[in-house]
Order: C-alpha cells, then structure tokens, then sequence
C-alpha cells in the first residue's frame, strides 16, 4: 500500500465533496438496524459515522487513507488508520458496517479481499450483524465524470474477469493527478458460502432500506445464526 493509502489529499476531499453522501438516503434505516457499538470499516470522511453517532448509535472507525482518517478526526470522530483485513475491534463491538465497496480493494493476484475481510471479522465474539456492499459479477466497463467549484473527476473502469481497474483522473485547485484502483467483482453464492462458514446468514438486496445501490453493486446484511 502506498503511504498515502487509496485515497491522497485530494481524491479524498473529492470524495468528500461529491461522493460521501452516495447512500446518505438510507442511514436512517441502517440506524434502526443497529443495536449495539458500531464499527465502521473503510470510514472515509466519516459522514456515515457522524450520523449515526447524531441518532444516539455510539461508534468508532478505520480506514486505510491518512488524509480520510485526518477528515473524520477533525469531525470529532474516533478513527483509527488501520486495513478492514487486520483492524482489531474493540471488544464489545457488535455492529459493523462498510459501505461503498470498501471491501473490494485489492490487487488483481490477492486473494479475494472480501473472503479476507469476513475470515479476519467474523470470529469476534461480540459481533453479530455486518452490512456491506460490494461490486456483482455482472459489472461492465463504464466511465464516470463529474466535478464542482474547484475538481473535476473522470474515471475509467476496465473489467478483466474477476477484478476491475479503476484510472481515475483528478483536476483539484488546478493540480492534475492519476490513480488507479484495483478491486475484485464478487459472486454472491461464494458470499453466502463464505458467511455461512462462520455461522452467519445472508440477506442480499440491491438498497440500504429507500437508497439504492449503485449498478451492478450488491449489499449484504449479514445476521449471526
Ligand atoms: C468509496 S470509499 C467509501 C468511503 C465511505 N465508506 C463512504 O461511504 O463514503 C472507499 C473507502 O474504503 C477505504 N478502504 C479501502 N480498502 C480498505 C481497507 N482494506 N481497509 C480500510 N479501508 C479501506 C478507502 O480508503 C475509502 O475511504
């Protein structure tokens, strides 16, 4: 992993301007979904987070980009800069949540980063719900634009089998830049064998209660039997 993790200083705050409230339709029914201490993995800026702390849901998070981790401290939000496969969850942590496909990141070789995420997760004692999105098997090459007062973003997807490329090209206060991310495509019958392999059920649907996911993305709530 690079330094400065997935997202440098201003693909993040692009993200923050743009990209942070993508499912923000649907937090008050994930906020009635929880019961006890969140874990938000991959937490970004911290918006989901700072929700769910306003609705009375006590949380803490991580992600691997300093600058989203800078973001979320600076709202007051207690994040630490840590990967969703190796975190370690504070003990009583029940509820954990990773929204915007944070669980797909990985380099087209790894193994697949998902699988990885639920075997390091699911053994916590206390944990008992996930939610989670990730990108379908279905998933095409698409390209993306967008842009506001001072960035303009344009990104370009690639599908080759199992995995993606995404080039995202940025422009932010006049400075250029490029990354590429790699993420895995994920069938949900593997999910749901991977879930029930650690005594959890999966219920699969394509919104977080009235927002929908984005095309051919797939959310899992994941419920210990
Ligand atoms: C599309 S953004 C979504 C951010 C935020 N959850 C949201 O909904 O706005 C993906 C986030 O996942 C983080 N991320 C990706 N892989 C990760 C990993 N293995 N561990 C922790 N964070 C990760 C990135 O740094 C980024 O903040």
């Amino acid at each position: 992993m690079e330094p400065g993790g997935l997202y440098d200083a201003d693909l993040a705050a692009i993200h923050a301007a743009g990209f942070s409230s993508t499912y923000a339709d649907g937090f008050h029914w994930l906020v009635t979904q929880i019961e006890g201490p969140l874990f938000d993995l991959g937490c970004g800026d911290g918006t989901w987070l700072r929700f769910a702390a306003g609705h009375g849901v006590a949380g803490a998070g991580c992600d691997i980009s300093p600058s989203f981790v800078e973001m979320a401290r600076a709202h007051a939000m207690t994040v630490q800069l840590s990967d969703a496969q190796t975190v370690a969850l504070p003990c009583d942590t029940s509820h954990v949540t990773a929204l915007g496909e944070v669980l797909c990141y990985a380099a087209p070789e790894a193994p697949h980063p998902v699988k990885a995420a639920l075997d390091h997760l699911c053994p916590h004692p206390a944990l008992r719900w996930i939610a989670f999105d990730v990108i379908g098997p279905d998933m095409t090459d698409t390209r993306g634009t967008g842009g506001g007062a001072d960035w303009r973003y344009d990104s370009i997807t690639t599908v080759t089998g199992p995995a993606l490329r995404r080039r995202i090209t940025v422009t932010r206060n006049g400075r250029d830049s490029v990354t590429n991310h790699y993420q895995h495509l994920t069938d949900p019958d593997a999910l749901r064998h991977w879930l029930s392999d650690h005594g959890f059920e999966a219920d699969i649907g394509d919104s977080y209660g009235p927002a929908p996911l984005l095309p051919h993305r797939f959310r899992v709530i994941a419920r210990r039997r």
